[in-house]
């Protein structure tokens, strides 16, 4: 068994701030990253996200804001960082494509594939979304538009590139896919890609002649290397440059949004098998958040920000409502009004609640710790929630120990603990003590701050109800 485990993130576009689309998939790889950290220890654990710095869409939004790429970059990797630490997320490694250490591995991988002639100089003649940074086909048009970008105009581009041997990878990466070399989730994503791959794999254009703003290609100054290229190399070149982290490669889980599936799914495959390189094990494709039927996203002006949440929400309601909404499998729309009333019903009026009452009710109930309470995971620990877990199913997992808040709730209910004496209370307020404690073991990957409130509240010699609700009623 393999007791080690690596997660990573797409890295992110510094164009903009973050929104909750980004966040989505940093929280659901720091969940993942909590949770297998105290399966096998902080040291067996290896959680990257970071920042994609290169090409035409950093460098129009650098010129913009009338600063040099690099300095408009440094400022914006640090704002992403800083919204990240106010998550509360526990990355082991924040990436940045203009570390030198990268550049150099990504260019001695691309000149091993020139030597080995599976790179070759060509013309690229077609379309361009430099909202994507990619390069469009017919099929991908609607209206004539980028569907992703439909307020922007595709670049018409003529120019000498080179090209990778994509085709030639065709059968290797069906084989590769259907043996479950490498696995992605859900399923309907990889039919998805392997009804594609029926169509004919063409060779990809590698580099950019006009986008100075990148790696040089190592034998040719003039162009430089495309972005998405050296982009995926990332998940790759953090575990070679950083220290004691080369075991961490192949990584076991890349979760990316369905928007780049083909990339993460058949290009850097294709590319590592091409550099004689293991392949990931598994990667993730999510669905979106919607707003209004259309994708959340800054060009289209229709954003959820992480700081709209926390200011509404505070930091664990933020993360809650997030992961209970995740798009695993299908597009989640929603809305402000939706997440208050969630909010509300789940942690105000549940949760929140019952830690308050509950530590009230010891108060009255004159409670000390009568038997010595032990700490342990409640939900059980079957493969289903395994499977569950790592299908970023967390919607399942949380409505798992939700029952547990419930049954709790319902513990002191039915026994009318406020109308019983003393001694019999503090034996009914005992075992929903245990019960909250398992809760809270179980939370801790999720809402890792309240997890450690209600262990502290409950677990003190005197227990007192906290003066201010863990989630105060919207
Ligand atoms: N830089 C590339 C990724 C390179 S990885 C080698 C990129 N960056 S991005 O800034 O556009 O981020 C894309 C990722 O953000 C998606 O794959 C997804 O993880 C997340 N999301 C962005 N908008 C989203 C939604 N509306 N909903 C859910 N997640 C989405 O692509």
């Amino acid at each position: 068994m393999n007791n080690r485990f690596y997660v990573t993130t797409p890295i992110y576009y510094v164009n903009d701030k973050p929104h909750i689309g980004h966040l989505c998939t940093t929280l659901a790889a720091d969940v993942l990253a909590r949770f297998y950290r105290r399966e096998y220890g902080k040291n067996n654990v290896f959680f990257i996200t970071g920042v994609d710095e290169h090409g035409a869409k950093i460098t129009e939004a650098a010129k913009k804001e009338n600063k040099s790429p690099k300095k408009y970059c440094d400022g914006l990797a640090k704002d992403f960082q800083k919204n990240w630490d106010r998550l509360n997320l526990s990355y082991d490694y924040f990436f940045r494509t203009t570390d030198s250490r990268h550049k150099k591995i990504v260019s001695k991988i691309l000149k091993k594939l020139y030597k080995h002639n599976l790179i070759y100089k060509g013309t690229y003649k077609g379309l361009y979304c430099i909202g994507c940074e990619k390069f469009l086909t017919e099929q991908d048009l609607v209206n004539g538009k980028c569907p992703l970008h439909p307020n922007r105009e595709p670049v018409y581009q003529n120019e000498k590139n080179y090209f990778f041997r994509l085709n030639k990878y065709e059968k290797q990466i069906k084989t590769a896919l259907k043996n479950g070399d490498y696995k992605i989730f859900p399923p309907n994503k990889k039919h998805e890609i392997l009804s594609k791959l029926e169509l004919r794999l063409n060779d990809i254009s590698i580099s950019r002649a006009e986008v100075p703003w990148g790696i040089p290609i190592p034998w040719d100054k003039k162009q430089t290397i495309y972005v998405w290229v050296e982009a995926l190399f990332n998940y790759y070149t953090a575990t070679q440059f950083l220290k004691g982290k080369s075991q961490f490669w192949p990584a076991d889980l890349h979760i990316v949004g369905k928007e780049i599936s083909w990339f993460h799914n058949v290009i850097w495959e294709a590319l590592l098998m091409a550099a004689k390189l293991p392949l990931p094990k598994k990667i993730f494709v999510h669905s979106f958040y919607i707003s209004g039927g259309k994708k959340m996203s800054k060009s289209l002006g229709n954003v959820i920000s992480p700081d709209d949440l926390i200011n509404k929400f505070g930091l664990d309601g933020t993360r809650y409502l997030i992961l209970s909404t995740f798009p695993y499998s299908k597009d989640s729309d929603i809305t402000l009004e939706f997440l208050v009333e969630k909010y509300n019903s789940d942690l105000a009026n549940g949760l929140g609640n019952l830690v308050q009452r509950t530590a009230r009710l010891c108060e009255k109930k004159n409670y000390l710790k009568l038997h010595s309470v032990i700490k342990k995971l409640s939900l059980e620990k079957s493969s289903l929630l395994y499977s569950r877990l790592n299908n970023l199913e967390f919607n399942y997992v949380l409505e798992k120990i939700w029952k547990l808040v419930k049954k709790a709730d319902t513990l002191i209910d039915r026994e009318k603990v406020w109308n019983l004496p003393d001694k019999k209370a503090q034996k009914v307020l005992n075992q929903v003590i245990n019960y909250i404690l398992g809760i809270a073991v179980d939370l801790e990957p999720f809402l890792p701050e309240t997890a450690e409130k209600i262990e502290k509240i409950f677990t003190a010699q005197e227990i007192k109800a906290p003066s201010k609700p863990l989630f105060p009623r919207i």
